[in-house]
């Protein structure tokens, strides 16, 4: 069994090839995942995706305790790290430590991610020192959609300062990487060249030391909205709605099952085994 990644690991990784990142909720999404990413993230982005949650702002410490124990069982090579979700560490650094603790001893995670910069700085210092690596999250973040208004780009002109500030707050507390999302290329590619912590984009810039994605929004799994930043390298959905469309032709049609599919011999209508 090969040795898993840590957050240190990740973080010596600025400058050197990029990191490989995609998000994963179930355990055979894992396994497949792990094959290939130094970064397993059971994203907050499972409300959405898999709950049908109209953001990520109705996600539970719970739901994220139960994905990361499902995700556990499928990663073995990758840095698994768990997003803190809603209200579970912003009142204060305490507050914090307690959930993200918990997440740590229930799910067997070795890093949380949590959004915000300059106000979640002290919070991130007190996990880091106590034990608990953590992974900012800077530029759209998902679980403020309430106070941005919805999902447009961040740090655009002026308020580029604003973002190149959060990201320098994240470091600067400990963090021991960050994500970008969804903020102009220059400003990414200026933040990754700043500061010492690797940057994981996603609509950010080629020039990030990693990248990230929803795995079943490039797997075209998800197709409640389509950003700009989703390359879709497959089309499952779509293979999907065909095989369930096919299932139900055969089964009105009695073409399915098949012989091959019972027990016993149907032509003759012997008794139907159970083996
Ligand atoms: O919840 C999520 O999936 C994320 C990534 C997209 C970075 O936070
Ligand atoms: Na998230």
């Amino acid at each position: 069994k090969t040795k898993a990644l840590s957050g240190p690991d990740i973080a010596a990784r600025k400058g050197q090839t990029p990191l490989v990142c995609l998000t994963a909720y179930t355990t055979p999404m894992a396994r497949l995942v792990d094959k290939y990413c130094d970064v397993v993230l059971v994203g907050d982005s499972v409300g959405m995706v898999l709950h049908g949650l109209p953001s990520t702002v109705g996600v539970t410490l719970d739901m994220m305790i139960l994905h990361g124990q499902a995700v556990r069982r499928g990663v073995e090579r990758a840095l698994m790290v768990v997003d803190m979700p809603f209200g579970s560490y912003e009142a204060s650094p305490d507050q914090a430590f307690q959930n993200a603790a918990r997440l740590m001893t229930e799910t067997g995670c070795a890093a949380v991610k949590l959004e915000g910069g300059v106000h979640m700085a002290e919070t991130i210092g007190f996990l880091t020192a106590r034990g608990i690596p953590v992974m900012g999250h800077v530029g759209l973040t998902p679980q403020a959609v309430n106070t941005f208004g919805g999902y447009s780009v961040q740090g655009r002109g002026e308020a580029g300062d604003r973002v190149m500030d959060e990201a320098r707050a994240v470091a600067d507390a400990g963090a021991f990487s960050v994500v970008l999302e969804k903020i102009p290329e220059p400003l990414a590619r200026q933040i990754t060249s700043e500061f010492s912590i690797p940057t994981i984009g996603i609509g950010a810039s080629p020039a990030c030391d990693g990248q990230i994605l929803v795995v079943d929004d490039m797997l075209g799994l998800f197709s409640g909205f389509r950003p700009k930043f989703v390359k879709r390298y497959a089309e499952l959905a779509t293979s999907a709605e065909a095989a369930i469309g096919a299932y139900s032709q055969d089964v009105t049609e009695r073409r399915f099952p098949a012989p091959e599919h019972v027990f016993g011999d149907v032509s003759n209508g012997a008794d139907q085994g159970t083996q």
